[in-house]
């Protein structure tokens, strides 16, 4: 969601900030907008991309060497020229961009129209910048200190960047609830909502913690303070990102050079953390606390969208493998239903981005019960890894797709060495189950391989189906998960509507929905369930259905029964999961690009979603 960049140094910070811009795209937005400080503050918004904006902004006045600019995903009043950020104060002497939500914004408001105050936009944004003017001027107190009044006295979440004209060569940058880099370069200084418009230019960053106020300054070292006013020492950590992860390499799409960069990056989700031929696990992020895991009387599970996927992946392991009880919640209903925790619970938040809003406040009740909290999160950082107990980075990189592939069986891997290391404490495996387990996993890269060289094939497939209104996506076991899933990547990217069934529960509903219009994808591997979902592919049959299979290489039977069979190589039932859904992910891709469709920024969905 909304995207954050500023600039303080000795460029032009104008190419700077829209270059991050650009590099933010993928968090998803509907408006932008940029303010430069030159004598005046000159201020250019416009609804729609950030080309759009560009366009726009040709052949005027861009000087200047502060700015800031922001990407604006609607929350607060439609997308808009009005509504997009920056917003100036009443006097025009402030600029001001924002992340998050301001929840008590309408009864500030109305006390700063009885003060005379005007409001152009429906933004909550509008409300803080007026508020902070008003401070300065009732206060006479310096920039920040007025910044640090006024967010005593919101409610909600907010990154913020502030400029002044009465200040030139100031920023003032704030968090709680959504996230906020600093980069330190040389004489110069960024500030991003993420790292990916900073990479470039500097790897030393400061992540702000929530409640903190940064105050960026030329020629003068970076500064922070708490809203309690106590100061703080700027915590200096390297970038481990690069440059290329960020770009295309060739690719059409992100989530295509995503799809294909699974092989490597489940490799690097496991480097370190797993030694097949020793029959070693060992995950270092969560050493103190794995005795707690070992012997959690139940396991909570907590996540949204692709993310909650692999949680019901992770239900599988840990009660096949490590026999203990677990619960997947959506982190959204979780957070609200009053939800029976106990101290010997151990909550386990899965989070691509480290920045979702209901799974950073399911931590929060968790927390509360007096659990203990293990996070897998892929982006380094972030803010679940910092509120959570301890936790598993996913290595996967940075996922730039709207849709999530490599994040997906990044976070699977981890849960599959989480349960494995659970399962041999609790003596709940056998050691050859154990070694079986882990020497077929430590190959599934190359299984990956395989299944991306079908690329041309599954291809052809999509080229079938890519009118369909309808789609079914059926599986039992291990793979009713991965169904989830199949139908997710397609709907999010295609727009085409999909649901995802445990095979056998089609008979009570969607078996009425069987014709020859609308394709069936089922999930067939031959470990598991498979006589059962034999007859499930019967019963569809019989009803004129159209099939899509994913199944073993080589399974003759399935072959016999569908009209369009994908293969994938043989694996245990347990790592099935990341096998089955690459061949979906690779439909999806193809389904959407043939409709046309915006594949990497899809329409109305957003990357990391800040807001509940
Ligand atoms: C958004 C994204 C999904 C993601 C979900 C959860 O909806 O578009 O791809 O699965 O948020 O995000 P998280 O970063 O917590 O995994």
């Amino acid at each position: 969601m909304c995207g954050i960049v500023g600039y303080i140094g000795p460029k032009e910070a104008y190419p700077i900030l829209m270059k991050g811009l650009h590099r933010l795209e993928y968090r998803g937005y509907d408006s932008a907008g940029v303010a430069l400080m030159d004598q005046e503050i000159k201020l250019y918004k416009q609804k729609g991309k950030v080309s759009e904006l560009e366009a726009f902004v040709k052949g005027k006045d861009v000087k200047g060497t502060v700015g800031i600019a922001h990407t604006r995903w609607a929350t607060h009043g439609e997308p808009s020229q009005i509504n997009a950020h920056p917003h100036f104060s009443e006097t025009k002497t402030l600029a001001i961009i924002h992340n998050g939500i301001i929840e008590n914004y309408s009864v500030i408001r109305e006390e700063l129209k009885r003060r005379g105050y005007h409001f152009s936009s429906d933004t909550d944004t509008e409300v803080l910048v007026h508020l902070i003017e008003d401070i300065k001027f009732n206060e006479k107190v310096p920039l920040e200190e007025a910044v640090r009044i006024a967010l005593t006295q919101v409610v909600g979440a907010y990154a913020i960047v502030i400029m002044s004209k009465l200040s030139p060569n100031k920023l003032i940058a704030a968090r709680k609830g959504s996230p906020l880099v600093v980069g330190i370069g040389n004489e110069e200084f960024f500030i991003a909502s993420d790292a990916t418009p900073i990479v470039e230019y500097t790897k030393d960053v400061v992540y702000l913690d929530d409640e903190e106020i940064a105050i960026v300054e030329r020629d003068k070292e970076l500064s922070i303070i708490d809203i309690r006013k106590e100061t703080k020492t700027p915590y200096v950590q390297k970038l481990e990102m690069s440059l290329s992860e960020l770009e295309k390499g060739g690719y059409d799409h992100f989530m295509l050079k995503e799809i294909f960069e699974q092989p490597r990056a489940i490799k690097d989700s496991m480097r370190g953390r797993l030694n097949a031929p020793l029959g070693i696990v060992k995950l270092g992020g969560i050493i103190d606390y794995e005795q707690k895991l070992a012997k959690a009387k139940r396991i909570l599970i907590t996540a949204c969208g692709t993310s909650w996927h692999a949680g019901l992946v992770g239900e599988y392991l840990f009660e096949d493998l490590a026999r203990i009880p677990v619960e997947v919640e959506y982190a959204s209903e979780f957070r609200y239903r009053n939800p029976v925790i106990y101290e010997d619970d151990v909550v386990l938040v899965i989070s691509q981005s480290g920045e979702t809003a209901d799974s950073l406040a399911a931590i929060d009740i968790a927390k509360r019960n007096g659990a203990t909290i293990l996070g897998i999160c892929n982006v380094v950082g972030s803010s679940i890894p910092r509120q959570t107990h301890a936790g598993v980075y996913t290595h996967a990189g940075p996922e730039i797709g709207v849709a999530s592939t490599k994040a997906f069986t990044a976070q699977v891997t981890i849960l599959t060495l989480m349960a494995l290391r659970a399962a041999q404490l609790r003596n709940t495996i056998s050691t050859t189950r154990f070694n079986q387990l882990i020497n077929e996993l430590d190959i599934i890269p190359e299984k990956i391989e395989a299944i991306l060289r079908q690329n041309d094939k599954i291809k052809k497939i999509a080229a079938k189906f890519k009118d369909s209104r309808n789609f079914l996506y059926l599986g039992r076991g291990y793979n009713f998960p991965v169904a989830l899933e199949g139908a997710l990547k397609l709907k999010e990217i295609s727009y085409i509507h999909a649901e995802g069934y445990p095979a056998a529960e089609m008979k009570h509903g969607p078996i009425a929905l069987i014709d020859k219009e609308m394709p069936i994808v089922f999930i067939a591997t031959r470990r598991g369930m498979y006589e059962k979902v034999i007859t499930n592919i019967q019963e569809v049959k019989a009803r004129n259905g159209v099939i899509i299979a994913i199944a073993t290489k080589g399974d003759k039977e399935v072959a016999k029964m569908v009209d369009y069979l994908i293969e994938i190589p043989d694996a245990d039932e347990v790592l099935v999961p990341l096998l089955a859904v690459i061949p979906l992910q690779l439909l999806s891709y193809y389904i959407a690009v043939m409709l046309k469709r915006n594949v990497d920024q899809p329409r109305n969905l957003a990357k990391s979603v800040t807001v509940e």
